[in-house]
């Protein structure tokens, strides 16, 4: 790899913290610091602020014409199509996911994420109303401002274009807050904009901490919309201390998604896709299906194919192409994954699978494909986000059962269903409270397809055209008298 990013990035500039204070990041495959990377506080993000206001406020960004910020858009997607590989050894290195999953799935959605947006830039339109009166009556669709952003750790370059591809297109400034464990790429992101030819100040990233710089960009005036995404818990936070000065927020958190198979499915299938709803991504997922609901009949057999593929799912190097399970992103996360792991056993589900922790080249953060079987839905394993590669297994007796214990959860993110009978199939995606559903597949994402959550999972949907002008928009009314 040749420079590492590792300074904020504000204004098209490098720039090291006003404290001096830096954090290291590390590689969780291998436990060795990557970087030290400059630690934005409180003073640092309101500088962000401030250079990301005078830029949404100056002409060069404002009045650009929108065909011109489109096709912005559309060479920074060709820019990181360009460093894909690079960006994706990146990723790896800072999340420990595998480098499969980084150069094959990620970048080529945040490179499609920002030419899709792209194509928006030059079309957020208004409308014209027919009142009473000799009036003329039209809307314009203004950008808010500028716009927070706070992402996790999980699929740090994803989900920052998730909201900083559409916030700009609708012509918005950015302040980009990574999660601590994983900033790198976001850095890049920032250089990468500059390089292309974004104006200083439209996209800023300040790494750091949540309760000092994320609570700086939450509470900082000068910001008008928070976009996050990361657990309920600190979704409540910034709920709440968004309150005071009123800023426009959504929240993207966290799931315990059901995967509901039928005794009617194509068990094969159901085993595969069941299999990828836990263990991409290490489970670490917002969207993981945690939860895999089984119909009676075909449980036994369910949980023996389930368990047998989870045996093969070894872990390996993240930077070996062939690795499908790699290293979890943290000693902390690592510690909860394992805690959960006890408490299911402790609370009586059958371990069928995995359940250690091991290393690979005698390192790392590592935890075997975990399953557990008999699982009932008070269990926590069952109710809480584990964000690991643990599946609760959980058997029911019909379609009305299914949806029950489908909807026995604080959370309604996503949810999947396998079943070889059409109606039934439609039938249980409404009954499910869950902002996507997949029939006989998971985990399935486009740019152009809302996703967001339902209940204590959040609110505000990312990607689709019509999320993306509810959220980085406002509606201004404009009212001509036509008889002076
Ligand atoms: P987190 O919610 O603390 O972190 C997400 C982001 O929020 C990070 O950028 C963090 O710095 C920021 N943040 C933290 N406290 C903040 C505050 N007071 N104000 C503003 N920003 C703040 O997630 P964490 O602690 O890293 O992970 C814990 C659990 O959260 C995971 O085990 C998982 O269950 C869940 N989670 C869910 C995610 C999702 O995609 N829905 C992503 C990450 C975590
Ligand atoms: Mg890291």
């Amino acid at each position: 790899m040749s420079d590492i990013p590792d300074r904020l990035w504000i204004a098209n500039a490098w720039s090291d913290a006003e404290a001096g204070a830096t954090f290291a990041t590390t590689n969780p495959a291998t436990g060795e610091v990557i970087t030290q990377v400059a630690e934005a506080r409180a003073v640092d993000v309101h500088r962000a602020v401030e250079s990301a206001r005078e830029a949404f406020s100056g002409k060069a960004w404002r009045q650009m014409n929108p065909h011109r910020r489109a096709e912005l858009l559309w060479k920074l997607a060709d820019a990181l199509e360009a460093n894909a590989d690079e960006l994706a050894a990146l990723e790896t290195a800072d999340n420990g996911k595998p480098y499969f999953e980084s150069r094959k799935v990620d970048l080529p959605s945040v490179v499609e994420n920002f030419r899709y947006f792209a194509g928006m830039a030059d079309k957020v339109q208004g409308e014209t109303i027919p009142v009473a009166g000799p009036f003329f009556n039209y809307t314009r669709r203004e950008p808010l401002g500028v716009v927070g952003v706070i992402t996790p750790w999980n699929f740090p370059l994803s989900l920052a274009a998730w909201k900083v591809a559409p916030a700009l297109a609708c012509g918005n400034c950015v302040v980009l807050k990574p999660a601590e464990q994983t900033p790198l790429t976001a850095l890049r992101l920032g250089e990468l904009a500059a390089e292309v030819g974004f104006p200083p100040g439209v996209l800023n990233v300040v790494p750091g901490f949540g309760p000092t710089a994320g609570s700086a960009l939450v509470r900082d005036p000068g910001v008008d919309a928070i976009a996050f995404t990361g657990s309920t818990e600190v979704g409540r936070v910034v709920m709440r201390e968004a309150a005071d000065t009123l800023k426009k927020v959504s929240l993207e958190l966290g799931g315990k998604s059901p995967n509901v198979v039928f005794a009617d499915a194509e068990l094969k299938s159901a085993v595969r896709g069941a299999s990828t709803g836990i263990f991409y991504g290490k489970g670490e997922v917002c969207a993981a299906g945690s939860r895999i609901l089984v119909e009676r009949p075909v449980y036994d057999d369910f949980v023996e194919q389930f368990a047998g593929r989870a045996r093969q799912m070894t872990v390996g190097d993240p930077m070996d192409e062939k690795t499908r399970l790699g290293a979890i992103v943290s000693e902390e996360q690592l510690e909860r994954v394992l805690g959960y792991i006890e408490a299911g056993k402790a609370e009586g589900a059958r371990l069928v699978a995995g359940g250690e922790r091991t290393t690979v080249n005698g390192r790392g953060n590592f935890v075997t494909a975990t399953v557990f079987a008999d699982v009932e839905p008070p269990m926590r394993i069952a109710q809480e986000e584990i964000f690991g590669p643990v599946a609760a297994i959980i058997p029911f007796d019909d379609v009305d059962d299914a949806v029950a214990k489908a909807n026995q959860t604080i959370y309604g993110l996503a949810a999947g269903i396998w079943t070889r009978d059409v109606g039934k199939a439609h039938r249980v995606a409404a009954e499910i409270q869950a902002g996507t559903v997949w029939i006989n597949t998971y985990n399935q994402y486009d740019s152009a397809s809302p996703f967001g959550g339902y209940k204590q999972s959040g609110f505000g949907r990312d990607l689709g055209w019509e999320s993306a002008l509810e959220k980085y928009t406002q509606v201004k009314s404009v009212w001509v008298a036509l008889d002076r």
